[in-house]
């Protein structure tokens, strides 16, 4: 099995919740991409449907698709949000922004009806906090903003963290989203209140977003070796 397959059988299986006529939130990242070519394959068969991109990225995706894409505010509704994530705690408590769109993706599911998370089975894990919790802040006074992030994760339980400013491989720059913000990556071992640590983190001036999802996902399509399993929250 590849990894590869097994993102396929979930986002294949995310397609049963489409219906005609939606209005699509569409994730960003690899599993989300499968999915969105595969409703490109729908789309060609005659569904109807307008996707909502998180991302510039997702949004050629789709058009290379062929999935007709509907400007964020022309959006009265949105009907299902599908996305991929970086880690899926109990709960179906997520870590998102290994990709850098945690802002819009965030959005986008708090504005849908329903968001589906789609991934693999190594996305799965008892505690969030081995992924590297993405925060993304304002370019001005980031380093400011990097100590009381750090301050933050100290004073919600997490010990020694580390918190290190995103670089863009390919060019050695930082690291810059859509939105035109920094991403601070932080290394937390064991996120042992989420909860906690999520309403801190939102409270810090100069902290746009940050990667933790809590209680927006209510269904989660794990991919494996021979389908995909539906479990609901
Ligand atoms: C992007 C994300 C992605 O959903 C997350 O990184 C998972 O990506 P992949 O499906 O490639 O593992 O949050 O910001």
């Amino acid at each position: 099995m590849t990894g590869e397959t097994a993102k396929s059988h979930a986002a294949r299986a995310a397609l049963n919740y489409v219906k005609d006529g939606m209005v699509l939130g569409l994730g960003s990242g690899s599993t989300a991409d499968i999915f969105t070519e595969l409703l490109g394959l729908r789309v060609a068969d005659g569904l109807t449907v307008q996707g909502i991109p998180t991302s510039q990225n997702t949004a050629d995706v789709a058009t290379e698709a062929g999935v007709q894409l509907l400007p964020i505010e022309q959006a009265d509704r949105i009907d299902l949000t599908v996305d991929g994530a970086d880690e899926i705690g109990p709960k179906f408590a997520l870590i998102k922004g290994g990709g850098g769109c945690l802002l819009r993706e965030k959005i986008i599911a708090n504005a849908s009806d329903l968001m589906i998370v789609i991934a693999d089975e190594s996305k799965i894990v008892e505690t969030l906090g081995a992924f590297a919790l993405p925060v993304e802040v304002d370019r001005f006074g980031f380093t400011i903003t990097a100590k009381k992030v750090f301050d933050v994760l100290c004073n919600t339980g997490i010990a020694r963290p580390g918190v290190v400013l995103r670089v863009d491989k390919r060019s050695g720059e930082p690291f810059i989203t859509d939105g035109g913000h920094y991403i601070l990556d932080c290394a937390c071992g064991t996120i042992t209140h989420p909860v906690k640590t999520a309403v801190q983190l939102s409270a810090v001036p100069g902290v746009v977003e940050h990667g933790l999802f809590i209680d927006l996902a209510r269904v989660a399509i794990i991919g494996g070796e021979h389908g995909a399993e539906v479990l609901e929250h």
